[in-house]
């Protein structure tokens, strides 16, 4: 049996778990509320936080895992992409945790670890996985990407936004309705109670697999900026509808192109990974896919669809059986990644 140890600061979630081969015997994570009354995360605060969280959280990590530190096999850390100063901060525990301890250093890239979330085993669990080649959609705050797993590294993006990512679109289109931040969990809860086809939003096109955004984000802006010269209480009056009517077209848009990407490819295991996988629509929009194209498809459970340091350390142990380990002189990177 492996023990990984895996840490995850990339952006606004200190997080560490420990894995048994790819089963996770814990996964803790401190969310940052400062952020929240900002409307988006201050980068600054969430290196601040991270520095604040990380011991604790790593020390309640190894205790529910029952794992001393000395039985440890290696850690795991997250270099890149993210915020500079908050993958500083996991960087440097990484290394000194693993200094102290004399075990190896392994890296992971945090968009790639979204999608190897799917190979992470509860106790007692035997999941289905993702045969080789997939294709995973994955759908962040920051990223758009359909990507092409061929194995547990060697990964191509085929397809990505070329403005703003899925969850960015969510998030912004909540700040314009002045609903809270992150604007994707409260439009979901919004949409249940509302009429998808009651306002049609235009599909922007992008070449390719790619995605645009941006173009629906502005019409969504406008319309209702029209709409408010006539009724000032539009958006209270029908939140539930644009909501509704704001995420079917953004499911929409991200699955014509998954689907085209797996007719070219000719493919039928598909994955969704990252925050906004979380969203009922796209879970639903996936099941139906799999009964209407003969898809395989694979959903992560809530717990692993936004960011966690399971999906860390489950890249740190596929590595860590190739010898793949780093070195105490790697710096964090802040963007690309996968590929
Ligand atoms: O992967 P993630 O936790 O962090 C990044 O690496 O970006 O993704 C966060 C994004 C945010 O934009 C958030 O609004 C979105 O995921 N999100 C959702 C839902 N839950 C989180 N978007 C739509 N529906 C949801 N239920
Ligand atoms: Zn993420």
């Amino acid at each position: 049996m492996t023990y990984i140890l895996g840490i995850e600061s990339s952006c606004d979630d200190t997080s560490a778990a420990v894995l048994a081969d790819t089963t996770m015997l814990s996964n803790v994570t401190a969310s940052q509320e400062v952020h929240r009354k900002y409307g988006g995360v201050v980068p600054e605060l969430a290196s601040r936080a991270h520095q604040q969280n990380i011991v604790p959280v790593i020390h309640e990590a190894l205790q529910v895992a029952g794992i001393p530190k000395e039985e440890l096999h290696a850690v795991a850390f997250t270099r890149g992409p993210g915020l500079l100063g908050s993958l500083l901060v996991g960087t440097s525990f990484a290394k000194a945790f693993a200094l102290g301890l004399d075990l190896p250093l392994i890296e992971a890239d945090h968009m790639k670890a979204h999608i190897l979330a799917h190979f992470i085993q509860l106790p007692a669990e035997n999941k289905k996985v993702p045969q080789f080649p997939f294709l995973c959609l994955t759908v962040s705050g920051g990223h758009t990407q359909i990507v092409l797993v061929r194995d547990y590294f060697e990964m191509e993006i085929v397809g990505q936004t070329i403005d703003d990512a899925a969850g960015e679109t969510f998030d912004k289109a909540a700040k314009i309705m002045s609903l809270p931040y992150p604007g994707g969990p409260v439009i979901d809860k919004l949409a249940a109670a509302g009429d998808p086809d009651r306002f049609p939003f235009p599909h922007p096109q992008a070449k390719g697999f790619d995605y645009s955004f941006s173009g629906l984000k502005t019409s969504f802006l406008y319309f209702l900026r029209d709409s408010l010269k006539n009724n000032p209480h539009f958006i209270d009056e029908n939140k539930e509808d644009l909501s509704a009517s704001l995420q079917k077209t953004i499911i929409s848009i991200l699955m014509h192109k998954l689907t085209l990407a797996a007719e070219h490819y000719g493919i039928n295991q598909i994955a969704v990974a990252g925050g906004v996988s979380a969203n009922t629509g796209l879970r639903r929009a996936m099941q139906q896919a799999q009964a209407d194209k003969g898809w395989e498809t694979f959903i992560p459970p809530f717990s692993f669809t936004t960011d966690n340091a399971a999906m860390i350390a489950v890249s740190g142990y596929f590595k860590y059986l190739q010898k793949d380990f780093t070195t105490h002189s790697a710096a964090p990177y802040t963007r690309g990644g996968i590929g």
